[in-house]
């Protein structure tokens, strides 16, 4: 196969601890195990001005990282403002969140034509690009303005709301035409891409004969759904070796027999935590028995915490902790313990592994691998139970979690409680059929899938090309 270049915001440099990378990370990892290449994106280090930008590649197994810097304006204007105050609250159909400006806008095209120019250096004619995520939308159309004219494939790995919100974004046709010059776009779900579809047919009128091939000026591009996923059994291999850990004995410890409820989520409006402290707050009212029989572990990392809203929910959230551990607390019980630290994946394994219920309650998600990763961590013989959001893209894969709808707080209260009284035999029997669904699609398959498709694709197109009346 031709050399592969991968780009996006986040790079997993070597130097990194792997296991502590988010679900973009993971995900690419595994790509680059069976396509060794380049992997292209930002440092992580914000410099004062445009001419201490610097870019540097490293090398390790046969694969190659290269880095780029970003100017404080930039890390302002492109990360914190475009990408996270405008299109991650519009994607998360989060309109009354958007703090559109054009300001952030130029700076977001800024950064993606500074990527472009450095890619620019380094690109060959039959090297593949995929281009990962909401802040590189026009990446695409960057480097078909340099000449390029390789496969170009692009996969979002956050939900994709209906034409209603999308078209709410100001400038929306520009940016989004901007996708015109991709020749494969991947989406987390079905329902993700049929959005997009509607979009393209019903707002940019381009013709299309089964919504998934549509004809852009001279271009075709073709849109899949590509979930997601995890390396199932490494994590079900840190879940056993992690059980005997120092970490996962303490904890077991501290619970004295308590029953353990765990959420793992970034701090974001995204995760619900809000709806879901609510929930726990109510099913502690309603079902008083359980008070002093459970405990609830929620780790949340601390993340974008330069933009309001995050700062605005992290105060929210830690207030909410903080009334309910007071109104139910008892001297020798915290219902709530409420952690903002990351953990390295192989220890959240151990962790999600005594849990007797994963609460993973999105208000909206793309993917969401905590979820996946719960249901891989568990003791087949004796499994806990997965509540997750309908909300989340893995709800459409994970048959045998419960499904909730998070912004219905007694319902997901009520959940807990069946959750917890659930039989083995039930519980056996829904674990398993998450189980076979997550090995259905291991993450090894994703990466295949998407560039075998993306690689099928320019044969295929012509024909479709050749038969298809042009746009009108
Ligand atoms: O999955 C969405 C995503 O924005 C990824 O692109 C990113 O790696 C992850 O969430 C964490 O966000 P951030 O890079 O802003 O910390």
């Amino acid at each position: 196969m031709a050399r592969l270049i991968v780009v996006s915001n986040r790079v997993s440099a070597p130097v990194r601890n792997a296991e502590r990378a988010g679900g973009l990370e993971v995900a690419l990892q595994a790509v680059f195990k069976n396509h060794p290449g380049v992997w292209f994106g930002w440092s992580g280090r914000v410099v004062a001005s445009k001419e201490e930008i610097e870019t540097r590649t490293t090398e390790l197994d046969g694969q190659q990282y290269i880095v780029t810097d970003l100017t404080r304006e930039d890390n302002k204007e492109y990360y914190n403002g475009f990408a996270n105050r405008v299109l991650w609250p519009i994607l998360h159909y989060r309109l009354d969140l958007a703090e559109y400006s054009f300001r952030d806008l130029t700076g977001y095209l800024r950064v993606n034509e500074h990527f472009a120019d450095e890619i620019h250096k380094i690109i060959q004619p039959d090297d593949i690009v995929w281009v990962h995520d909401y802040h590189l939308i026009p990446l695409a159309k960057a480097l078909r303005e340099r000449g390029h004219r390789n496969k170009i494939g692009f996969f979002l790995h956050i939900p994709l709301p209906p034409p209603e919100i999308l078209t709410a974004l100001p400038g929306h046709d520009r940016l989004f035409h901007s996708f015109y010059d991709y020749d494969l776009i991947g989406f987390q779900t079905e329902t993700d891409r049929v959005n997009f579809a509607r979009y393209l047919v019903n707002d940019c009128k381009l013709a299309t004969r089964d919504l998934e091939t549509f004809l852009a000026g001279d271009r075709t591009i073709k849109l899949g759904a590509f979930p997601v996923s995890i390396d199932v059994d490494e994590v079900a291999r840190w879940s056993q070796q992690g059980a005997r850990s120092k970490l996962a004995r303490e904890l077991e410890g501290s619970l004295g027999g308590r029953k353990m409820i765990i959420g793992v989520d970034r701090l974001d409006y995204s995760k619900g935590l809000i709806e879901r402290m609510r929930s726990f707050g109510k099913f502690l009212e309603q079902y008083p028995h359980w008070q002093n029989r459970v405990a609830y572990i929620q780790v949340t990392p601390r993340s974008r915490s330069k933009i309001q809203e995050y700062a605005d929910m992290d105060a929210q959230v830690g207030s909410m902790v903080g009334k309910i551990n007071g109104t139910y607390g008892q001297v020798a019980w915290t219902p709530i313990r409420y952690v903002n630290k990351s953990y390295a994946r192989s220890s959240l394994a151990a962790l999600y592994r005594l849990g007797s219920v994963g609460l993973v309650t999105p208000l909206r998600d793309g993917m969401n691998l905590v979820a996946k990763e719960y249901v891989a961590s568990q003791n087949p013989a004796d499994p806990g139970v997965l509540i997750l959001s309908r909300f989340a893209g893995a709800s459409h894969e994970l048959s045998g979690a419960m499904l909730v709808n998070p912004y219905d707080t007694d319902s997901v209260a009520d959940a807990i409680d069946q959750a917890l009284n659930m039989t083995l035999e039930e519980r056996r029997e829904r674990h398993e059929q998450s189980f076979e669904a997550l090995k259905a699609n291991d993450i090894a398959l994703w990466g295949e899938r998407f560039l075998n498709e993306l690689a099928m694709k320019s044969s295929e197109l012509s024909m479709f090309a050749a038969a298809f009346p042009k746009a009108g």
